[in-house]
């Protein structure tokens, strides 16, 4: 799951030096975050990346992955017998908008990559997160930044596929089109997600953009400059002027 030199590596987005660049960021606040024992849901988890990354980082605790998508929880069953994570790590199907586990359950909840974005019901949808995160816990939530995929859209209009009638939409409906097709994903304000916690008893604890700074992926691909992209990245994310105009906005609430 790592590349030679020791960062992340992801199989299916190796060709994508952009989303190695995302998956290696948020795996760093894993690292911090995540407890040494204990339970951690993945919500909306698909093949089971982060999982996968969860249970290499912390070798006790246990994980559930879950998702709406039995074909994505397939490919992570056969992942889960191929690392041999089976004592620890289990798939279960069933929709974030309405989960199957007690209050409380999870130490640490991460629901990553849109898996919320894509919940039609976004306030049921977090509810339901806040309310399977344990008392002590940490739900960790990250979604498309509203600003951010604005700033980007605007600017790059054609050359990203989208029309100029496509950015328009999306400013006004915060859900991505191409070419007048809807992806039905929505995005979000740092003011919205923090107004969400506050409704679920939830405080910000750490807010961090992945990644934070554009970068070309020429630039990405060579190892060295990747090394001080990286370390920018790292030097910049948390800051509050930048965050909205990230990719991804991460937050991580406790209550
Ligand atoms: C873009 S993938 C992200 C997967 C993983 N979290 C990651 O970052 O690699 C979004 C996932 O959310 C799942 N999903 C969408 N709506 C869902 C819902 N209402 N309940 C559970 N999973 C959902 C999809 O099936 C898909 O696997």
């Amino acid at each position: 799951m790592r590349y030679e030199d020791g960062t992340a590596y992801d199989k299916e987005h190796a060709g994508n030096i952009y989303y190695r660049l995302w998956f290696e960021m948020v795996e760093h606040y894993l690292e911090i975050h995540l407890p040494d024992s204990g339970m951690v849901l993945d919500a909306g988890g698909g093949t089971g990346e982060f999982t996968f990354r969860a249970a290499d980082l912390r070798p006790k605790i246990s994980l559930v992955n879950f998702d709406i998508s039995q074909g994505m929880l397939n490919t992570a069953e056969d992942k889960i017998a191929e690392l041999n994570l089976g004592s620890r790590v289990r798939n279960q199907q069933g929709d974030i908008m309405n989960m199957p586990f007690e209050s409380g359950a999870f130490d640490y909840v991460m629901c990553l990559g849109d898996a919320f974005s894509f919940c039609p019901d976004v306030s049921k949808a977090f509810s339901e997160l806040a309310r399977v995160t344990s008392d002590n816990g940490l739900f960790h939530l990250s979604v498309n930044s509203f600003w951010g995929n604005y700033a980007a859209m605007i600017s790059k209009g054609p050359d990203l596929g989208f029309s100029f009638n496509d950015v328009i939409s999306y400013y006004k409906t915060r859900i991505i089109q191409q070419k007048g097709i809807s992806t039905h994903c929505r995005s979000f304000t740092y003011r919205e997600l923090k107004e969400m916690g506050e409704k679920n008893g939830l405080k910000i604890v750490k807010a961090f953009s992945s990644p934070v700074l554009p970068a070309h992926k020429d630039w990405l691909s060579d190892k060295e400059k990747y090394k001080e992209i990286l370390a920018l990245q790292y030097e910049h994310c948390e800051q509050q002027n930048l965050l909205e105009y990230g990719n991804h906005l991460n937050i991580i609430y406790s209550r």
